[in-house]
């Protein structure tokens, strides 16, 4: 089109566009119940305050039971995602799982999910893992602390939480640790990246893994790719490995940081929870995921702590990590306690206002007064 046509059509199509949104709203129905002023196109959208899952979350209290009705005789219209830009480009075409659109497609990763990723057998056999990676966090915060023997010290706790969760992840899907670096960089570069971690685990297989588990979901996945290879195709293995990272590392490592905040501010329950860790378990032996049972008053913190994050969200897309989530958070959190004194940085509470953002951060990062207690001495020797 010649650039003078282009100045006549713009402002004509405007024009046009505008006459036509004016006059449907000239024509909506006039009997409806009594409303705050919409804008059209947007409706009442512009009315939602931030941050919106709290909006959300009144609402919710205010007129219960429409929003029951949205989770029950309306659940698959929730259950939907839409098509986005983002969710083709990053989500390999709208097929992963967290974006893909309710139907079949999505029915078989939630399938995956639930029997190859997160059954019982699986997420127990990934339990050495856990419990390495948290020890690593005990030793890391000990080794911050001991330098100044017998007083509090002074750490950064959300940094050190978000690397844990995310070892944790990379460590069940490729066997390994220390990627952190190769993810911050990914951008654009994720599917090289992904792609890659396919290959090298391919390439281990073939010439026999030099002693490397080969327990690995990638692993695990491979294997599956070569009895059903029209399914498990590199791109369907890619966009498990993606959502794992994503949704896993962050929402993890937020709902600790969450629920040692909850506990710095309220001493009371910190001494509760700590008196109940030292009676069930006392100080000659960590907290692993078996005593969780055992530890109702931890257990309903972390519960707490992880819905504070999950706000509104419909029961068919529910977390499939949810159960691995909760272990990882109780028993993160009960070896804090155990093996840390723990207090507030000042007189003043801890800031709970809550950012931006799908993982709902908290606006100031997690800083805290730590000072080992004498089981730490029993974990650094070993
Ligand atoms: C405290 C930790 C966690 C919280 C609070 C949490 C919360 C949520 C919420 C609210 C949803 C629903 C989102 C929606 O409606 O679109 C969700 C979905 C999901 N989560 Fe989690 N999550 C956590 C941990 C994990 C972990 C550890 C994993 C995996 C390693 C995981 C994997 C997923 C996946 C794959 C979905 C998509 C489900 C679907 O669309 O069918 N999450 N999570």
């Amino acid at each position: 089109m010649e650039t003078s046509s282009l100045y006549t059509f713009l402002p004509l199509a405007f024009l046009l566009l505008t006459l036509k949104l004016f006059s449907s709203w000239l024509k909506r129905p006039k009997n409806l119940p009594p409303s705050p002023p919409s804008i059209p196109i947007l409706g009442h959208l512009h009315l939602i305050k931030r941050p919106f899952h709290q909006t959300l979350h009144s609402l919710s209290q205010s007129y219960g039971s429409s929003a029951e009705e949205c989770c029950t005789k309306n659940d698959t219209v929730l259950a939907n995602r839409p098509s986005s830009v983002a969710a083709n480009q990053i989500g390999y075409g709208s097929t992963v799982v967290t974006m893909a659109p309710y139907g079949d497609h999505w029915r078989n990763l939630r399938r995956i999910c639930t029997l190859e990723i997160f059954s019982s057998a699986c997420l127990n056999s990934f339990l050495p893992i856990r419990m390495d990676e948290i020890k690593r966090l005990l030793l890391k915060l000990n080794k911050r602390t001991s330098s100044f023997c017998d007083d509090f010290t002074k750490v950064e706790l959300k940094s050190m939480f978000l690397e844990m969760t995310f070892n944790i992840i990379v460590r069940m899907l490729t066997g390994k640790r220390d990627y952190e670096k190769k993810v911050s960089r990914l951008g654009k570069r994720s599917d090289e990246f992904l792609q890659n971690l396919i290959e090298e685990r391919r390439g281990s297989h073939k010439i026999g893994g030099g002693g490397e588990s080969r327990d690995t979901v990638l692993d695990h996945l491979l294997s599956l790719q070569e009895t059903q290879p029209e399914f498990y195709t590199d791109e369907i293995i890619k966009g498990l490995i993606l959502v794992m990272l994503i949704a896993g590392t962050d929402t993890s490592g937020l709902a600790i940081e969450w629920g040692m905040s909850y506990l710095l501010n309220h001493p009371l329950s910190l001494k509760i929870a700590t008196e109940k860790l030292d009676s069930v378990i006392g100080q000659e032996r960590l907290i692993d995921e078996t005593d969780i049972a055992k530890l109702s008053y931890l257990s309903n913190i972390t519960s707490t702590s992880t819905h504070v994050i999950t706000g509104l969200h419909d029961r068919r897309r529910a977390c499939p990590g949810a159960n691995m989530a909760q272990r990882v958070v109780t028993v993160t959190l009960g070896s804090l306690i155990q093996c840390f004194e723990w207090k507030r940085i000042s007189e003043e509470l801890v800031d709970m206002t809550e950012g931006e953002g799908m993982n709902m951060p908290k606006v100031v990062s997690l800083e805290a007064m730590c000072k080992p207690r004498k089981i730490m001495a029993r974990i650094a020797e070993h």
